[in-house]
């Protein structure tokens, strides 16, 4: 049985994680969404909206199948130390293109030098997530019917209850 922990801030959830979540989840066991801290970033939505979010898009809803082999957690510390104490085998990452490759082949090694025993595997998601990030969601929303613009449909990256909650959190 392995298990692979596929780790992100999921500020928010896009079409283009769920992407690559159901391509892991037909390559292993099991699969933990593990919600962590960087660092260098602020979040925009709480641990909790963000696992709530989590939570309702991967359990079925009407235009998502339900996962039925996927966990999700929430870790405070190093990632080696959250994907031992949970004896999974692998990392999950996406590869969206070449920019994302510096940071992932070091983050990648520096996990592998902490845990020799658990490699990262790199998945591409559909070419047309390719182009997606939670902050350019973010900025569009931001931005969507203000300043004299249209209200923009982000219907085709982000699942209905995500673009709900990003037209609360603006209207705030
Ligand atoms: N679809 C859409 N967007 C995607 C994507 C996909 N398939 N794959 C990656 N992204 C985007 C994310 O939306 C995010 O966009 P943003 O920067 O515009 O918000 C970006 O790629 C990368 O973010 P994410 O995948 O969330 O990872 P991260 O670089 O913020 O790292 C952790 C988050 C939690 C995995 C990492 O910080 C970590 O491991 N922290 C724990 C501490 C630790 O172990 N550090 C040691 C590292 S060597």
């Amino acid at each position: 049985m392995v298990t692979a922990i596929y780790p992100g801030s999921f500020d928010p959830v896009t079409y283009g994680h769920l992407d690559i979540l159901k391509r892991a989840s037909a390559l292993f066991d099991k699969v933990i969404i593990a919600v962590g801290t960087n660092l260098r970033k602020h979040a925009m939505f709480s641990l909790q909206t963000r696992l709530d979010m989590l939570k309702e898009v991967t359990g079925g809803t009407e235009n998502i199948d339900p996962y039925p082999n996927v966990e999700i957690k929430t870790f405070p510390g190093l990632l080696v130390d959250f994907a031992w104490e949970q004896k999974a085998g692998a990392i999950i990452r996406g590869l969206r293109a070449l920019s994302d490759f510096e940071a992932e082949f070091q983050m990648a090694l520096f996990n592998r030098h902490m845990e020799p025993g658990i490699s990262t595997v790199f998945l591409m998601p559909h070419a047309r997530y390719t182009y997606v990030s939670s902050s350019a969601i973010r900025e569009i929303a931001q931005y969507s019917g203000l300043c004299g613009s249209k209200e923009k449909d982000l219907s085709e990256f982000v699942p209905p209850i995500v673009a709900e909650r990003l037209k609360e959190y603006f209207k705030r």
